[in-house]
């Protein structure tokens, strides 16, 4: 889609147009949908149209009940952050006092509009000139005050009372990368930004020694899957490593704890990825009364029973065997079948090791197979939750 096919598909006729494809039975093939409405519409506009239509049906997962009132890109759909992760920064810029953003390098501005639904007054740059449309669009199609200039955010002046967002893309437009230099708007940029109030979002991956001082970061994690480090710059004094698991938000933050080892207790704990990137396995460890099987391996152990969503705890069953043989018999003995294998620290590939069990009995299990102070075990669990 071009500039000038988003600007028609705005019009009343395009509007209508688009209500006509939306009211297409889902399974109706885009080609046969083209087909006719191409006898009376232009061939552009028409395949507008239809990919909205698709793509909005796509968004729904990320964007949720707006996804059906926007427009996207492909590309920047896929780029666009996830509604309650927009949410959750938007919400806290509001409880430490701003009241203006800036968003560098906005897309379709999936982060601008959480940031004017928490209230704050809204601008949003972009480079593209047609997301920069759409970004307009979008704001307006959501009844939502905001300016959008396109534009370049290297070239754009911050006024004194804005707070500068940038959620920068992978320049070669491929998928989770963890180089700093790959960005764009590129990095040594967004690093001076953030010597004061300015917000950044990055790839969960960015290694803790590239952080630059005095910078707090947030790894967010959204229902199990780690989404982005949310970096906040010096300017707000809040230099702590934090993990954030949505939608429950319950949060951890770096206190300097150091890890206690444990032997196996009822339950194991798997960490969220956020706590593990966040490297504070520890301070969850500390929270849940646990320790950790082994100084190396991110599983922790406790007594304690499920609390909070920073973890997945599994209940012991019973130690099993760690050597295949033995753990074939005792899986025999035990009747278990369906196996599901959650190891860490070992060096085995769940599917050969199945493989290799074939185990035949009718229960389902899940077991943990791990190092415990150097050394592998099994573990017959049960998840809790
Ligand atoms: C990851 S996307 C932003 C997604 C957005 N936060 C959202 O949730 O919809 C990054 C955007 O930055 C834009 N961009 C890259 N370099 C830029 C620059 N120098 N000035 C303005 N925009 C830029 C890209 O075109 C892209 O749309």
């Amino acid at each position: 889609m071009d500039l000038a096919t988003f600007e028609h598909l705005l019009t009343p006729a395009g509007q209508r147009l688009l209500a006509a494809v939306a009211e297409e039975p889902p399974d109706t093939s885009d080609l046969a949908l083209g087909t006719r409405l191409r006898r009376e519409h232009p061939g552009e506009l028409v395949a507008a149209a239809i990919t909205q239509q698709r793509l909005r049906a796509k968004a729904v997962a990320k964007l949720g009940p707006d996804a059906a009132h926007l427009y996207y890109t492909p590309d920047a759909l896929e780029q666009a952050t996830r509604a309650p992760v927009a949410r959750h920064r938007a919400e806290q810029l509001r409880d430490l006092g701003a009241r203006t953003v800036v968003d560098l390098g906005c897309g379709i501005g999936a982060d601008l509009i959480a940031f004017a639904r928490a209230g704050l007054t809204v601008r949003g740059i972009e480079i593209d000139p047609l997301r920069a449309a759409i970004a307009r669009g979008n704001l307006s199609a959501l009844g939502i005050d905001g300016q959008v200039e396109a534009g370049d955010a290297l070239e754009t002046p911050i006024s004194e009372d804005e707070v500068a967002f940038v959620d920068p893309a992978r320049r070669d437009g491929s998928g989770r990368l963890t180089r700093l230099d790959q960005l764009t708007p590129p990095w040594e940029w967004i690093a001076r930004l953030l010597d004061g109030r300015a917000v950044a979002k990055v790839m969960p991956g960015i290694a803790h020694d590239a952080i630059p001082p005095g910078v707090g970061v947030e790894w967010v994690s959204d229902r199990g899957d780690l989404v982005e480090a949310c970096l906040w710059g010096a300017g707000w004094e809040r230099p702590e490593r934090r993990a954030t698991s949505l939608p429950s938000a319950e949060s951890i933050s770096s206190r300097g704890v150091q890890a206690r080892l444990a032997p196996p207790r009822r339950f194991i704990v798997e960490p969220d990825d956020a706590v593990i990137r966040a490297g504070l396995v520890a301070e969850l460890g500390e929270r849940i009364d646990g320790g950790l099987l082994d100084p190396k391996i991110a599983y922790l152990t406790c007594d304690t029973p499920p609390s909070g969503n920073l973890g997945r705890w599994f209940e012991i069953v019973e130690e099993l065997p760690f050597r295949a043989k033995s753990l074939r018999a005792a899986l025999r003995e035990r009747n278990l079948g369906t196996l599901t294998i959650k190891k860490r620290g070992v060096d085995i590939v769940p599917e050969r090791l199945i493989a290799q069990l074939k185990p035949t009995g009718d229960i389902p299990a899940t077991l943990v197979v791990t190092r415990v102070a150097g050394k592998g075990r099994a573990f017959w669990v049960r998840p809790v939750r």
